[in-house]
């Protein structure tokens, strides 16, 4: 038993710790998954027919934070950070009508369906009420009917002091839909009789 103790004592004196460089990997008893195989950067690989570990994106992908370039779509201003006064897409019907469903859905509780901001969540007491979007006779309304398109849309995105944003829950293209109906209520409160087709005056007059 000695002789086994001092024999081991003896490989391990001269097998290592005498101070000298090694290219092997440390002793390793309990790897757990410290090693494992996988691919480095720039590496060569055997799977892929160009030999690179490395794979080409696929084409048009765009890097994460590098999207939304465009100031006058995502952020409603011009090159200068002045707010836009022209929509910066075309306006159809149907972007009306999705700008209708979804001012309905997210702005009306405060600002009311008609847009006199007098939603149920205004009529609630303790709360001041939300500024209308079309009163001629209120500041408020008449200040938000001279205001630029990309000014409503920027406190759609951000919020606006006890208002909140909702950048997270509409997206850009719904945003300005909503605009462009803020604007359709807008003019549909201050219409005039002439702005009513001649042939449906009638009922009207
Ligand atoms: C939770 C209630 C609430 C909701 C929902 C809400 N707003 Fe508002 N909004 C407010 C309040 C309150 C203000 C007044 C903020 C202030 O103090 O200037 C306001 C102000 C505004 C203004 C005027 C900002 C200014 O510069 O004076 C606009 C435009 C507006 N909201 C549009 C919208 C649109 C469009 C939606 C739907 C996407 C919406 N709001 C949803 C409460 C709300």
């Amino acid at each position: 038993m000695r002789s086994l103790i001092a024999l081991v004592i003896a490989a391990a004196a001269l097998g290592g710790c005498r101070g000298e460089p090694s290219r092997l990997p440390p002793v390793h008893l309990n790897p757990n998954m410290d090693t494992q195989a996988k691919y480095k950067a720039y590496g060569h690989s055997n799977l892929f027919q160009d030999g690179r570990t490395m794979r080409e994106p696929p084409a048009n992908t765009v890097q994460y934070g590098l999207g939304k370039v465009d100031d006058e779509v995502y952020r409603g201003q011009d090159e200068f950070g002045n707010f836009i006064s022209r929509f910066p897409m075309p306006l159809d019907k149907k972007l009306l009508d999705r700008g209708q469903e979804r001012y309905d859905i997210f702005c009306a509780p405060c600002h009311d369906k008609s847009g006199n901001g007098k939603g149920m969540v205004a009529q609630r007491p303790g709360l001041v009420p939300p500024p209308t979007f079309i009163d001629p006779a209120d500041a408020n309304g008449r200040r938000i009917i001279e205001m630029p398109v990309g000014e409503i849309y920027n406190t759609i995105t951000n919020g606006k002091n006890t208002m909140p944003a909702y950048r997270s829950q509409i997206p850009t293209e719904d945003r300005w839909a909503i605009v462009a109906y803020v604007r359709a209520l807008q003019r549909g409160q201050n219409a005039r009789l002439s702005d009513v087709p001649a042939d449906q005056q009638g009922s009207l007059k």
